[in-house]
């Protein structure tokens, strides 16, 4: 991507879209209305963990090694059977579909997976049903996450689908069935779910179908809140054989942070864990999810870790690898990069979070994803 950058600017064309992490948001937040920006930027609390998660990346510094001849890296990582040309992923992210100037985000955000071949989960909270960005996605795998709604049959029937639709696997995650304490959203009163958006995946649902046939007088989005919504049921370990039991494409439980949850996660029949804290946007005080991997992947003993919170660079996706992630994800870097460029401006923030990563491997010799090592690293004095 770089050459490409540096060949155009030769003829005298810029780049389009930002560079700099900082610069992108401040365009994202030209282009969304107020209230969105603040539900998309935005998270619990007075955003210490949303903080913590980026600077915790400060401490953390690779060690470049010399003469090694890394002129061809190998990014490709196999998940599941599959094997992935990167191991960068787009995290699910909710309201996809409202940042795109045209309505419809999730299909524009899976475009620019389709593009670049960089894996989507979507999310259960979109404007366009699953099997839409499911089509949209083409030969690049894609992921369902769900918020287990607490009617069993939809929560079945959503799962159904997604298996239907060619999803790889289904990402169950645990730190929502509530709402997180998010103090710029309570200020703005804005949740975009409240009003009827990003419900596509209940309301076109069969079994969500046929239960508003029997309280016909229901408005559909209010029908939502009340029996499927993120205020989902809480889960508890019990329900994990259900779960499990609901298909045999990968299981997936995003919002692992402790190493006792691994292995029940284990335990459980999941085929990997996904080390996030939403971003910070769940609940603030917590330890930034970086600093939770380690123990996390030594507590996985070779089960997938998939990572996310916090990563805003391609040496960030470096470092998250080489403490052990098999695949690491980003959430709002390309929500913005929608915002400012639908799936021009996606795809752009994924090339250059893959093309920093492939010119770190260069340039600190580590050719392939297996020399990144936690001894690659060494960490520095002071805290977060
Ligand atoms: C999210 N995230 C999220 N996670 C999930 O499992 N289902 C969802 O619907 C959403 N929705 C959502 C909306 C918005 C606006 C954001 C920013 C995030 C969390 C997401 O998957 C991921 O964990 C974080 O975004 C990762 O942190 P960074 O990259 O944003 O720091």
């Amino acid at each position: 991507y770089q050459n490409e950058i540096y060949f155009n600017a030769l003829r005298g064309v810029l780049p389009e879209f930002p560079m700099a992490f900082a610069e992108l948001a401040d365009r994202a937040q030209a282009a969304l209305p107020p209230g969105l920006w603040s539900y998309v930027a935005g998270g619990a609390g007075d955003e210490f963990t949303q903080r913590a998660n980026v600077s915790a990346f400060e401490q953390w510094a690779l060690v470049p090694r010399m003469l090694v001849g890394a002129a061809q890296r190998d990014l490709t990582v196999e998940l599941f059977g599959l094997t992935l040309p990167s191991p960068l992923f787009l995290a699910p992210v909710g309201v996809l579909g409202l940042c795109a100037q045209d309505g419809h985000g999730d299909l524009a955000t899976a475009r620019a997976a389709a593009r670049t071949a960089v894996p989507m989960i979507a999310s259960t909270l979109s404007v366009d049903p699953m099997e839409q960005v499911a089509a949209e996605l083409g030969d690049t795998p894609g992921f369902f996450q769900l918020y287990t709604p607490t009617d069993r049959e939809l929560a079945a029937s959503l799962v159904r689908r997604a298996e239907a639709a060619g999803f790889k696997g289904i990402v169950v995650t645990l730190d929502t069935w509530v709402t997180g304490w998010r103090p710029r959203d309570l200020r703005t009163g804005n949740f975009p779910q409240l009003r009827g958006n990003c419900l596509a995946n209940y309301t076109s649902d069969p079994v969500f179908q046929a239960r508003l046939k029997e309280s016909p007088e229901q408005d559909p989005s209010a029908a939502v809140l009340e029996w499927a919504s993120v205020f989902a049921a809480p889960l508890t370990w019990a329900d994990l054989s259900w779960l499990r039991s609901l298909t045999t494409l990968p299981l997936i439980l995003k919002g692992i942070l402790h190493p006792d949850d691994v292995r029940r996660a284990k335990d459980a029949g999941a085929d990997a864990v996904y080390c996030s804290n939403h971003g910070g946007r769940q609940a603030n005080g917590g330890l930034p999810a970086l600093t939770a991997l380690p123990g996390v992947v030594a507590a996985a003993d070779g089960l997938p870790v998939l990572f996310d919170s916090g990563v805003r660079s391609g040496a960030d996706v470096i470092k998250a690898l080489a403490l052990g992630a098999t695949a690491v994800g980003v959430g709002r870097p390309y929500a913005y990069g929608l915002a400012v460029g639908g799936t021009d401006g996606v795809t752009h923030v994924l090339r250059s979070l893959l093309a920093e990563a492939d010119l770190i491997m260069a340039v600190d010799g580590y050719p392939a994803l297996a020399d990144l090592r936690r001894e690659g690293l060494v960490r520095l004095p002071g805290g977060v």
